[in-house]
């Protein structure tokens, strides 16, 4: 045996050690294999199945014959639902040349980032982020400096932070909006704030948009939505969370025609076109009338409100109530635990998987993550082994 010639220099800077961010997760995983009644909160995968006329769909597409090469940068009857789609949250037309379908929205911010950094470049983030993003950005091997969340702020960013991480590398800045895992969602002054500082320093804006269809609290306003920065904003967006549809890869980036164009030219150098009979179903997905998201959205804040109610009130911990999304951040510092041992004893003690937040940035200390992905008689259990667990750290007992 010898050793093999050697890799790329992208692939050496993707770390090939499991994330930190899932090794609870993967704990409780292992766990639950072995036979333990695991309450699993610790990731972000809707709990329905996908709405049933994409199902039907799907076999109806494959006995037309929709199972050969495709289109690279999507197929036109999805091309189009993405656009109407779009359109709507833009609030201005937005044109097949905007758009390209991607397997997924992690896929859209992979391939949009390739086209718009590279090495040498500067790239801000905030912390805490989706933790998948380290190895994304780690790909394109820009220089990544990230700006904090504060906890205080409600987890919303600090222009002054923004303006203070500019170099004259900067080249983009990637914001997620409904945050995962905060659940924040950026208002639209503080998005034309953002945007004005990316115009003034010539830098794109990428926002990850996939939690759009699941706000509780203020208005979601797409970036494709902030006049007079249509050159430079790129959207993300996917079926995985709105239609439940994790499994089949359907995403998209909305872009300045341009970027678009660019963005194709590397779909077909990477993918030479997607899956036709997903594209399919998702087009008929997207031609509900927002019907399907509703109901998911409506399901969430049920859950929400019950997980609010189980834990609030307790001097151990503190549930934040999200503005957005299928995640609750709870605040575990007054039990004295770091947020990582909170989550292996709660594991270990009380068989309920949470995240703990550290690990998707620094300003998510002290915070442990839980999904409302979980039909309301798990979650309501879980939160009362929560509650227990947390209650019993901070009695007499716990000192
Ligand atoms: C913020 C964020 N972006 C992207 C994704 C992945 O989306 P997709 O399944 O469309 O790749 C997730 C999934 O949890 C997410 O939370």
């Amino acid at each position: 045996m010898t050793n093999p010639p050697g890799f790329s220099a992208l692939s050496l800077r993707l770390s090939d050690e499991p994330d930190p961010a899932w090794e609870v997760h993967a704990l409780a995983v292992q766990r639950r294999a072995a036979g333990e009644d695991i309450i699993m909160l610790s990731i972000g995968e809707p709990d329905s199945p996908p709405p049933a006329a994409v199902l039907t769909e799907i076999a109806a597409s494959i006995e037309r014959g929709r199972t050969r090469y495709s289109a690279a940068r999507g197929e036109t009857v999805v091309v189009d639902a993405i656009c109407r789609y779009a359109s709507q949250q833009a609030g201005r037309e937005i044109r097949p040349e905007h758009v390209n379908f991607f397997p997924g929205a992690q896929t859209a911010l992979f391939g949009m980032l390739m086209t718009i950094v590279g090495p040498g470049d500067g790239l801000i983030v905030p912390e805490p982020y989706y933790a998948p993003y380290t190895q994304v950005l780690g790909a394109t091997g820009v220089e990544v400096a990230e700006i904090p969340l504060r906890p205080a702020n409600a987890f919303h960013p600090s222009l002054d932070d923004l303006r203070a991480a500019i170099t004259p590398r900067t080249r983009a800045m990637v914001i997620t909006n409904p945050h995962n895992p905060t659940g924040a969602v950026l208002t639209r002054s503080e998005l034309m704030g953002i945007a004005a500082i990316c115009r003034d320093h010539d830098m794109w804006l990428v926002a990850d948009e996939v939690y759009s269809e699941f706000v509780y609290a203020g208005t979601f306003t797409s970036v494709l939505a902030l006049e007079g920065f249509e050159d430079r904003t790129i959207a993300l967006g996917t079926l995985s969370k709105s239609y439940a549809m994790t499994g089949f890869r359907h995403g998209w980036a909305i872009s300045p025609p341009e970027a678009g164009a660019r963005a194709g030219v590397l779909l077909e150098a990477m993918l030479f076109g997607c899956v036709q009979f997903i594209q399919d179903a998702g087009a008929v997905a997207l031609s509900d009338g927002g019907a399907f998201p509703r109901a998911e959205r409506e399901k969430y804040l049920r859950r929400l409100d019950l997980v609010m109610a189980a834990l609030s009130g307790s001097a151990a911990i503190s549930p934040r109530r999200p503005e957005a999304g299928m995640f609750v951040m709870i605040d575990v510092r007054p039990t004295g635990l770091d947020a990582d041992a909170f989550a292996r004893r709660l594991l270990a003690e009380e068989r309920v998987a949470v995240l703990p937040t550290h690990t998707f940035g620094p300003s998510g200390a002290g915070h442990v993550r839980i999904s409302l992905g979980m039909d309301d008689e798990a979650l309501a259990e879980a939160a009362r082994r929560i509650r227990r667990f947390a209650d019993a750290l901070t009695g007499p007992s716990a000192t």
